[in-house]
């Protein structure tokens, strides 16, 4: 199986997890598009879907999926969404497509959070993935001073600004043993907007696609 195959298992495994008439929330990235177009052949029985970006917005309205406000929702039953590594624990690094602010807000919101991803993104200990940090323009340099001290090798990324007018750093060289202590400390550093750690609201369940089919996993 490619790896596009795989993304495309887990998406389609993930309706498993859209209960009727519901607003759904619905993440960013390449599986999430494969989601995205399993979601429409379904598109009768969802109600709404709240979105992380800008693209997946724009995604979703070409198949006529309606696309809500997130203040307009008071409950979100699941969320499903992508990562670019996830460990044994159900925390994740997000934010390789740069949408990690919109996605922490609807996870926070969400009952249940559905990671859908390859095999690949399975990691003993996060950290091989460079983590995305969103970042208040004016605060970009002394945030990278913050995250050298930290131990880390920040990278601007180059020409790329998000769906909220910010700059992203992605952090290389952090081994990350305690990523709910890391997001904390992260958080703390003024100009953060998020940090691409997933650790206090992670995965609730994780969609695993494998060359011998989807593995679903569930976090406590
Ligand atoms: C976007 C994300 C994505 O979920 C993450 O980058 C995984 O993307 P893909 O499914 O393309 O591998 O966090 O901000």
């Amino acid at each position: 199986m490619t790896q596009d195959e795989l993304k495309q298992a887990v998406a389609r495994a993930a309706l498993r997890y859209v209960p009727n008439d519901a607003i759904i929330g619905v993440g960013t990235g390449s599986t999430v598009n494969f989601f995205i177009d399993a979601l429409a052949a379904v598109k009768d029985r969802v109600r709404a879907t709240v979105s992380s970006s800008e693209r997946s917005t724009e995604r979703l309205k070409e198949y006529g999926i309606p696309v809500l406000d997130l203040n307009a929702v008071a409950s979100i039953p699941v969320y499903v969404d992508g990562a670019d590594e996830i460990d044994p624990s159900g925390a994740m690094i997000k934010g390789g497509g740069g949408a990690l602010t919109r996605e922490k807000i609807i996870a926070e919101v969400a009952g249940q959070f559905v990671c859908i991803v390859d095999a690949s993104k399975l990691v003993p200990v996060l950290g091989k993935f460079p983590l995305p940090v969103e970042v208040v323009p004016m605060a970009r340099e002394l945030v990278l001073r913050r995250l050298r001290a930290l131990g880390g090798q920040p990278k601007l990324r180059a020409g790329y600004v998000t769906d909220n007018g910010n700059v992203i750093v992605d952090v290389n060289g952090l081994s990350i043993t305690d990523p709910r202590q890391l997001e904390s400390t992260i958080n703390q550093i003024p100009g953060v907007v998020t940090v691409g750690l997933f650790a206090h609201r992670g995965a609730n369940i994780a969609l695993v696609g494998t060359a011998t089919g989807v593995e679903e996993r569930a976090f406590p």
